[in-house]
């Protein structure tokens, strides 16, 4: 494990970071493939203070300025994973990456910004909004916070205006944006997370009328509970019984509910971590008939299958232990088919990493096990090898559904997403030549396990800039806590453009209500 760049002693550069090279300011980007979601050409790429100020051939600069040779190699903008759960307190344990430890492993995979989960405090959503701009302080990468929705009162619906609009501080009249455009609701973690269908309505009409994005963790939090008691009755204690708890129809169900309910408050909504082909096509049927929802598969979904589980050895099936859990081969395949089609719309991780020791906590009852896998220093590898590589999806559609569409979604673009005169430079060099191997041993995380443990594959990002700054190159990270910057995302992306006009039609299409005589 290269922890040199997590321990809280040697953060600040006295662990031979190139202090020069971390902090320069202007870099030229020669020769390399510039690719966008829709386009891609043969260009150099010119940053200065943070900034893209030229995509062109043949840029000419002075000696003094760093220049990167990108010939034969993809130039792209930094990936965005939507999806992640750094320092999130959880079953009992807290995860094992925070916002440092978890960024520099996202920064050495090609991700230079993410979007994490507030978790409200005891469904206070200020109270989480202030706990996860502490855990934030030290983040070397640009990152958003969506919010979870655990509780439904006046407050919390008050609460979820505050955090989209402005914080007003009464005393100085300055007012701060909370920039959150995006909430999250569990249907399953009966107990803790879960919400009713009451609650869910509340939530979404609360997220329509702000211009907020409804996101959905979609299982049938009741049924997964009766499915507990059900493996445990029969004697099946192990990481199996996760998965035979809770089947892919719990998740077809609740996919198709949320859908439903969302049509019929007409909002967009997000489906999260898709991970059975029952939930992916009700989002396909969804979207048949023009339904603005969005679905996210994340990396696990795609690639492992639920073998693992049955895995004689307890720490080992641990591991792979997370919510909706990893599915029978053939489920993965069918989720990158609908990603390389389009019925699904962009990739996360879901990163939620637990170490052997709290993984533990769950010997002689799975329900105990802490649910999450990793995936934030491997997604831009994976997909990479499993979409490109293999050849399902162009390069340019690589850049789509890696960064470009979370941009779009989380309305960011084109400061994020796209590698555009005026975009934040968040570039990577990625060569289709080289090889990458993933280990516990060699990635960056804090946890001691890799659910990608072995696997190797074409296409390595080989440099990373961050905000302007070269952050990993010949395999040494350089990162600066505190470099970097919360990302306010504004309510209204393009997902509610029309919205109200389906609102008059639906109400045009009422008929006038009848005169009845009562005599
Ligand atoms: O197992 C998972 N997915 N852990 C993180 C929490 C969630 O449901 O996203
Ligand atoms: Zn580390
Ligand atoms: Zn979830
Ligand atoms: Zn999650």
């Amino acid at each position: 494990n290269n922890n040199q760049f997590c321990d809280a002693t040697n953060i600040y550069g006295d662990s031979g970071c190139d202090v020069m090279s971390s902090v320069a300011s202007k870099i030229l980007i020669k020769g390399g493939t510039v690719v966008n979601a829709h386009h891609k050409e043969v260009a150099d790429v010119y940053i200065e203070d943070g900034t893209i100020v030229a995509v062109q051939p043949n840029i000419k600069v002075g000696d003094d300025i760093k220049v990167i040779d990108a010939t034969g190699k993809f130039v792209m903008p930094g990936g965005i994973d939507p999806h992640t759960h750094l320092a999130m307190e959880f079953m009992g344990s807290e995860t094992i990456d925070d916002f440092f430890s978890g960024q520099a492993a996202a920064l050495a995979g090609g991700t230079t910004m993410h979007i994490d989960f507030v978790i409200p405090v005891d469904g206070s959503l200020s109270a989480g909004y202030e706990a996860y701009v502490e855990k934030a302080k030290r983040s070397c990468m640009d990152y958003g916070f969506h919010m979870a929705i655990t509780k439904w009162n006046e407050t919390v619906s008050e609460e979820m205006e505050i955090m989209v609009k402005e914080k007003g501080t009464p005393l100085d009249f300055i007012s701060l944006i909370l920039g959150i455009n995006s909430f999250k609701f569990f249907l399953a973690y009966k107990g803790s997370f879960m919400v009713n269908d009451e609650l869910l309505m509340e939530g979404l009409k609360k997220c329509k009328s702000l211009g907020a994005l409804a996101m959905v963790h979609a299982e049938n939090g009741d049924a997964v509970f009766e499915g507990q008691i059900r493996m445990i009755e029969l004697g099946i204690t192990g990481p199996e019984g996760h998965a035979l708890s809770r089947p892919p129809v719990l998740e077809g169900e609740a996919t198709a509910r949320a859908i439903r309910l969302a049509s019929f408050v007409n909002t967009p909504l997000y489906v999260v971590h898709v991970m059975s082909i029952d939930a992916m096509e009700e989002i396909a049927r969804a979207r048949k008939s023009a339904q603005r929802v969005v679905g996210e598969p994340v990396v696990s979904g795609l690639l492992l299958n639920d073998s693992v589980l049955w895995d004689p050895d307890f720490h080992f099936a641990a591991r792979y232990v997370m919510s909706p859990p990893i599915r029978a081969a053939g489920h993965g395949t069918a989720l990158q088919a609908a990603l390389a089609a389009g019925v699904l719309q962009l990739v996360g991780t879901d990163h939620c990493t637990f170490n052997s020791t709290q993984k533990a906590l769950g010997i002689g009852d799975f329900r105990k096990i802490p649910n999450g896998v990793n995936g934030m220093e491997e997604r831009m590898h994976l997909v990479w090898e499993t979409m490109v590589a293999s050849g399902q999806i162009s390069v340019t559609d690589y850049v789509r559904i890696t960064s470009t569409e979370c941009a779009r979604i989380f309305n960011i673009y084109p400061r994020k997403g796209a590698i555009l005169v005026g975009s934040d430079a968040d570039i990577i060099i990625l060569n289709p030549n080289s090889s990458f191997k993933i280990s516990s041993k060699s990635h960056h995380y804090r946890t001691d396990t890799n659910v990608y443990e072995g696997w190797t594959g074409k296409g390595k990002v080989e440099t990373t800039i961050a905000g302007g700054r070269v952050v990993w190159e010949n395999d040494e990270l350089k990162v600066i806590p505190g470099a970097g910057k919360y990302i306010e995302m504004p309510p209204f992306s393009y997902l509610f453009d029309g919205i109200d006009k389906a609102d008059a039609k639906y109400l045009s299409s009422l008929r006038a209500p009848v005169k009845r005589s009562t005599t």
